[in-house]
Order: structure tokens, then sequence, then C-alpha cells
């Protein structure tokens, strides 16, 4: 078998053997097969697509590249959640602490930022020293001692995926529902976990822009994960407007941390609850959403779940003083006030555009290995539905050049779009 022949069979629109992708996805773990051809053969399944077998064929390909943990030695239960990738979306870092201070073990690995949209582990890195290169050992030993890790892609845990990833951020390749797909799937079998809550974007700062879209994704991973014999739930949730106000690193783990303290933006706050209740009653902790909220409540009410959030950064190197203070995350040498050019509702505040000019302040990368600026971003102030004066505060940049915040700024004026008519808020989750 040739690497080149399987990318051209893709290129031709034919449907790939387990065994062809197989090769592929080894070879490429080992680096036999190079960046090039990879980055060839993620555009041909952008392009073409992949059958439901295909794309199973890859995730479990993807999860057998490194080691499948079986974490029901080390705990009784253990969960996950993961997003599809959106603007201004830090819930996990939010929703973790408040499903393990809830006494149910999650044991998570996330990635970076990925095209337009954030990551959790880039965010997560804007506490110094925190470590998101834990090995299986560590991530083992850390789920049982701690009840909680929140680490990236690890060099035996799903390789493919973490090589793969980094490829497709600056490749054009991101937006392929199977590409998604196994690469989320394959991270949730290799670390082990029991159970899944999925929480699929839908709209424009989505991969999936139409809510048809976001469900046949949502149905293909919650098939995947059933066969690889792991309770798994899909929610559809809004990303039309970037979630809550924050978007950059620094400026998301602030906001994501402030939730644990009761004061969030109302669309964050009650997005992560959702989730969160979601999570304890397939965990089996709640028998109902409702008393799964309750539960998620209690836990910010008595600083539990804060109180986890440090016991995480504390066990994974990072400085802890950053949880209690949050005036020490790097701030970005220009913060600006944009005022409102008008008066009336906003209709739209664009996620995709919002998140492009995000990375392009800093925040994401442009090529394979770039740093990234852990201070700049955006804080938005008005939401969809919301009423506005002109000359009210709209939103906030924080920029490392005066150059590129001139840009941010326009950019980001041009993501708000205004109306006279009353508009209707956008819903949080559509299934
Ligand atoms: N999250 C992932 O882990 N992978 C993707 O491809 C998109 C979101």
């Amino acid at each position: 078998m040739r690497a080149v022949d399987i990318i051209i069979k893709k290129r031709d629109k034919k449907e790939l053997t387990s065994q062809e992708i197989e090769f592929f996805i080894q070879g490429f773990t080992k680096g036999d097969i190079p960046d090039y051809q990879a980055s060839a053969f993620a555009m041909a399944v952008l392009l073409n697509g992949m059958t439901p077998f295909e794309t199973t064929d890859l995730t479990l390909a993807m999860a057998k590249s490194g080691q499948v943990l079986d974490l029901s030695k080390i705990v009784d239960f253990a969960v996950d959640k993961h997003s599809s990738g959106g603007v201004g979306d830090k819930t996990s870092i939010s929703v973790m602490p408040m499903v393990a201070a809830c006494g149910l073990p999650v044991g998570k690995m996330s990635g970076r930022g990925l095209g337009f949209s954030g990551g959790t582990v880039d965010k997560l890195e804007s506490i110094p020293g925190y470590r998101v290169d834990l090995s299986t050992d560590e991530f083992k030993k850390q789920l049982k001692e701690k009840g909680i890790v929140v680490t990236g892609q690890s060099l035996d845990l799903a390789p493919a995926d973490g090589k793969l990833y980094a490829i497709r951020d600056v490749t054009g390749t991101v937006q392929s529902m199977p590409l998604i797909a196994s690469s989320i799937m394959s991270k949730k079998i290799a670390t082990g976990v029991q159970a899944i809550v999925l929480d699929v974007k839908t709209g424009l700062g989505a991969f999936m822009q139409t809510l048809e879209e976001a469900r046949e994704l949502g149905e293909l991973m919650v098939d995947i994960g059933r066969l690889a014999g792991r309770k798994t739930v899909a929610l559809l949730s809004d990303m039309n407007q970037p979630l809550g106000s924050a978007v950059g690193n620094a400026l998301e783990t602030i906001e994501a941390i402030e939730l644990l303290r009761g004061r969030a933006p109302k669309d964050y706050y009650e997005h992560c609850l959702h989730v969160t209740a979601h999570v304890f009653v397939i965990g089996q902790r709640a028998k109902d959403l409702d008393e799964g909220r309750a539960m998620a409540e209690k836990c910010i009410a008595d600083g539990s779940a804060l109180e986890k959030l440090r016991v995480l950064v504390q066990a994974q190197g990072g400085d802890v003083s950053y949880v209690d203070d949050i005036s020490k995350f790097e701030r970005a040498k220009y913060i600006e006030v944009v005022p409102s050019p008008r008066s009336g509702f906003i209709s739209q505040v664009h996620a995709r555009l919002v998140g492009e000019a995000s990375v392009a302040l800093g925040a994401g990368r442009a090529k394979k290995g770039d740093s990234i600026d852990h201070a700049v971003g955006f804080l938005i102030y008005k939401k969809v539905g919301d009423k506005v004066e002109a000359g009210e505060p709209l939103f906030e940049i924080h920029a490392n050049s005066a150059e590129k915040l001139a840009e941010a700024r326009a950019a980001v004026l041009s993501a708000h779009a205004f109306s006279d008519e009353f508009v209707s808020p956008l819903p949080l989750f559509y299934e």
C-alpha cells in the first residue's frame, strides 16, 4: 500500500477500506507518512466527505494510534464533556470543576485553538506553569487522587489526532464533519471515560453552520460513542454570536473562573449550568436535569467548584494564586472601549468574524507551532436582542499593537448589526 494511492482514491470520491485508513493513520503516527501527505489527505476528506463506516474506522484508527485507557480500574465512573468548537466557548473550564466538585471524576484531553475557534488548552496555559503535557501515568494518577484532569494531547493518547489537529488548523481543513467527529471521538475513546456529553455548536461561529449539519454531526458522534461502549449524549447549542462576553485566552479563562464565583454573563452561566446538569444525569448523579442544575448551583454557592479548580491548577503545576487574584493575568498593552455607532436593537454579533478578529490579534495561529498571545481578545458587551444607545460601550479590545487594534476595531464593528425593531434573543440550545 502507498499513501499517495489512498489520497488519490479519496480525491476521486471512492470509499476507503478499514485497512487503508489504518495504514494511513499508522504511517502518519510513526512519521513514515509526512505532513504534506496528511494535509492532502485531510483536504480530500474535507472536499469529498466520508461515509459513516469510514468515519468510524478513522476514529478507531486514531484512538488506537496510542494507548487506550481502561479507567474502570482507576475510578468507578469517569465522564467528559467536549465542544465541537466555537467562539468564546470556555465552558469546559467552568463545567469540569463543577462536575468534579460533586464527586464525579472528570478526565479530559482538550485541544488547542482550531481555525477561528479557541481551544481549552491554549486558554489554560494563560495560567503560568499550567502543564498540558501530562503522561498517561500522570493522567491516571491525577484522576484517581484529585478526581479531575484537563490536559492536552499527550504523546501516547490518540497521537494521530494531535498531529492531524495541528495540520488542520493551518491548512483550511477544520470544517469537515468526518474530521471533527473522528478528532473528538478518538480522544474520548482513548482517555477511556465511560460517559460523554457533546456540545455540538451550530451557527455562524461554528464549524457546522446549519442545524441539520450539527444534528448530523451529533448523531454520528453519538453512534460512534455507543459503538465504542460509551454512554454518549449530544446537545445542539447556538454559536451565531460569541458565548458569554470574553473572547481570547486569558480573558476567557478569567470569565470561566468568575463563573465559579457566581459572577458570569447570563448566557454563559445558563449554558454551563445546562451542560453540567446533563453531565450529572448521564453520570447517574442526578435523576433529572432539575436535580442536576440544583447540584451545579450548590457547588458554586458553597465554593466547592472553585476549590476544585484550585486543585486542578495546582495538580498540573499552575500558579494557583491566579484563581484567587484574576488581576494577575497578563494584560494587553492597549485596551479600548468601542462605543456603539447608533441606537437600536442588536440583531447580530457575527461569531466567526469576532473569532477571526481575535486570531488576527494574535490569539490563534497562522502556521503550525506559532506562539500565541494570551492577553489579546475582546469583551463583547451586547448580545442579540439587547437594546443599545448610541455612544454606549459596545465592546472592548485588548491588543498588543496599535495597528492590530485599529484592524480589530473595524472588524468587530462590522460583526455587529442593528435593527430599529425589537429583536428576540437567540436561544442557547436547539435540541
Ligand atoms: N474539537 C476537537 O477536538 N476536534 C475538532 O476537530 C473540533 C473540535
